[in-house]
């Protein structure tokens, strides 16, 4: 009998502040539905975040967030690899070796690099090899898929042609990965109607206070068409089956204080129970560190497994 070997899905969230409904729907969501099936690695890139949070302080309370948000969505250690990505240093070792084939050019090609260059920020060399390291997250564990928002795509494909290249110059070493986007929620909208993100300040956060639902949920733009507040209907498609809220908003067309306050309903009915599983896990920091350490463990081992065979293959190992 051939054995039937169990595919892999990995993805990462930097610690860089609270996570947002757009994060849980568009990407974190999956990981829960993916650690049944795959074998799961399940990241916190604190060093990609090391490029926006520089005070040791916050980073390291941010590092014990995200492992609190993991744990409280329902990520479970004694079924998928929960670890930072500091614990592994062959991610930056690989990260090195990665920049040495990629040319300037081609990551002067990234969006996140383009968005920041256009915005006129001071880029620092980390934030320009930002998409070096990911690849080296992903490719060290021989990964299927990788769960993400369409923000994200990018990268994926950045990390795709970073493992064809080093297979063309060293022979076949990486296995070529698929992102895999949630169909309809790809991209969340935030309360302003852009893409839901950390860094617009535009978000409703998964762990939200009720105080914190409905300020974020009554700050909604209501551009309209034909008394449909699209802004609204674009969250609440997030916590009602469709025909659902379709019936809804014909119901209650241009009562748009009517809608909200039935998204705030709504919103508070999915995070309320989220919320107290995290205030239960935050109770016992030191298990959860614990998950972080023993996670690390069982990463390092199979990304050193690889490495072996990458030194090998580029040439510097001797002994
Ligand atoms: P942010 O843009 O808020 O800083 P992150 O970069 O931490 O978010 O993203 C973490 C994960 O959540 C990534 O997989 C990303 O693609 C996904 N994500 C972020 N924002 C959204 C959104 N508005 N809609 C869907 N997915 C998103
Ligand atoms: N770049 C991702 C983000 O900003 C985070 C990330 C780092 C990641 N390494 C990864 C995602 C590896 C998937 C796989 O959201």
């Amino acid at each position: 009998m051939t054995k039937q070997v169990k595919k892999t899905a990995l993805s990462g969230v930097q610690p860089t502040g609270k996570p947002h409904i757009g994060n849980y729907f568009g990407a974190m969501r999956q990981f829960v539905e993916l650690q049944n099936t795959y074998g799961g690695f399940f990241m916190i890139a604190d060093y990609h975040a090391l490029n926006s949070v520089q005070s040791a302080k916050d980073l390291k309370e941010n590092i014990v967030d995200v492992a609190l948000d993991y744990l409280a969505i329902g990520l479970d250690p004694s079924k998928a690899t929960i670890f930072k990505q500091s614990d592994v240093s062959a991610h930056t070792e690989l990260s090195w070796i990665f920049d040495t084939i990629t040319t300037v050019a081609f990551l002067m090609r990234a969006h996140a690099f383009k968005d920041a260059e256009a915005k006129n920020k001071e880029i620092s060399v980390g934030t320009f090899n930002y998409p070096m390291l990911m690849a080296a997250d992903i490719l060290l564990y021989d990964v299927d898929v990788v769960p993400v928002g369409a923000d994200q795509k990018q990268h994926v494909e950045i990390t795709r042609d970073t493992a064809e290249k080093f297979n063309r110059i060293f022979g076949e070493t990486f296995k070529l990965p698929e992102a895999l986007i949630m169909k309809d929620v790809g991209t969340v909208p935030g309360t302003d109607g852009q893409k839901m993100s950390k860094s617009y300040r535009n978000t409703i956060p998964l762990f939200a206070t009720d105080d914190e639902i409905e300020k974020a949920v009554m700050s909604i733009v209501t551009d309209s068409e034909g008394g449909m507040p699209k802004n609204v209907y674009e969250i609440h498609k997030l916590f009602l089956p469709k025909e659902k809220l379709d019936q809804l908003y014909s119901e209650k067309a241009g009562k748009y204080k009517d809608l909200k306050e039935v998204l705030i309903a709504d919103i508070k009915k999915f995070v309320t129970p989220l919320r107290e599983k995290r205030a239960g896990l935050a109770k016992d920091k030191a298990a959860v560190i614990k998950i972080l350490k023993d996670g690390g463990e069982k990463a390092r081992a199979q990304a050193e497994a690889k490495m072996k065979v990458v030194r090998k293959n580029i040439g510097v190992s001797l002994y």
